[in-house]
């Protein structure tokens, strides 16, 4: 067992009215490092917004399935924040970055997310475990369950995931769900096990087939769009809100010493790590407070911007060219550490 703060660990829940979508944002306030799960796409902008107030250095944005209901954002997200897309590995997304094993571990600052393959509503269906919740998208519902009648639905296959692979963990477990139409947010093992009318009070395996063949409901509203379009990783970032530049902080190290007055090295990194160490002359306008700083930003005929690792700085740049700011080279593919790597010089 790591020796972890657990105070650290900040945990949001989102959610999208118009298809009863839950969205969950999780990172480590330490560290920064953070994940989200099933972005619903007409949320973008609130999502980004939220993981660029708080800092978040975004590693990994993960779909529970292919879903049917709604389209996602992780394809956005993943070019407006340079994490990584991740979804279980039966879902034959071929532009996943990562395709999740039963038992894979997915690390954001001091914790780790565990993919459980829980396939029956989907064959890709994966939920996903970290600090006594477990994320279960559409396979356990509040008082219910996933359907099983389209995308390779299986009741016998639901059935064991949920039993087996869900009611096998304490009581006590939180458990937030991929959507929910009546208001409820959260529940917990021990209260689905008592009282799930689909599958809770120790139902039998012939009950829960016989219920889910014969629930009739119609095919959601946006099928057909959403199935082809999650495939694809879901829509693309307008031109313009991607960056394209391949600049290295080893580019930044060779112009250093020709910069104009007015061309300036901003760094998105907090004040305690800025404070560190940082490049000579650079500005620290943490990410999450540039807001306060644009007009100042606007008037430089050309901004630097790097963090870390870059996944903040790639953050913060498509939050400015979404407000229409074209005069900024982003540093995605490195940053500070490389730059102490290589001993360039730098400032305390
Ligand atoms: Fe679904």
């Amino acid at each position: 067992m790591k020796n972890i703060n657990k105070s650290s660990f900040v945990f949001r829940q989102l959610f999208d009215r118009d298809t009863g979508t839950f969205t969950y944002l999780m990172f480590d306030s330490v560290t920064k490092e953070g994940l989200i799960i099933d972005p619903v796409k007409e949320q973008f902008d609130r999502n980004l917004q939220f993981i660029e107030e708080l800092g978040v250095e975004l590693k990994y944005v993960i779909d529970t399935h292919v879903h049917a209901d709604h389209v996602t954002s992780a394809g956005m997200l993943r070019q407006a924040t340079g994490a990584k897309s991740a979804l279980g590995e039966n879902a034959k997304v071929e532009c996943a970055d990562i395709l999740l094993k039963d038992g894979d571990e997915l690390e954001f600052g001091r914790f780790g997310l565990r993919a459980i393959s829980t396939p029956g509503h989907t064959d890709a269906c994966t939920s996903f475990y970290t600090e006594g919740r477990l994320f279960t998208g559409d396979s356990l519902m509040i008082r219910g369950c996933g359907r099983t009648d389209f995308q390779q639905g299986d009741p016998e296959k639901l059935f064991e995931s949920i039993t087996q692979k869900l009611f096998i963990f304490p009581d006590e477990t939180m458990v937030y769900p991929g959507h929910d139409y009546l208001g409820r947010t959260a529940s917990c093992i021990k209260e689905e096990k008592a009282f799930n009318p689909r599958i809770g009070g120790e139902q039998t395996l012939e009950k829960f087939v016989q219920i889910m063949n014969n629930l009739d409901l119609p095919d959601p509203k946006r099928i057909d769009e959403a199935v082809t379009m999650n495939l694809k990783c879901g829509y693309s970032l307008p031109l313009g809100h991607v960056n394209e530049d391949n600049f290295t902080m080893h580019d930044l190290h060779q112009l250093l010493d020709k910069l104009k007055p007015t061309e300036r090295v901003i760094d998105v990194r907090t004040p305690e790590e800025y404070n560190q160490g940082h490049v000579p002359g650079s500005l620290n306008i943490p990410m999450g407070n540039e807001n306060e700083f644009i007009e100042e930003i606007r008037s430089y005929d050309k901004v630097f911007l790097h963090c870390h690792s870059g996944l903040r700085a790639q953050t913060v740049f498509t939050m400015l060219s979404m407000q229409g700011l074209g005069n900024i080279v982003c540093i995605n593919s490195s940053g500070m550490a490389d730059w102490k790597i290589a001993s360039f010089p730098v400032e305390q």
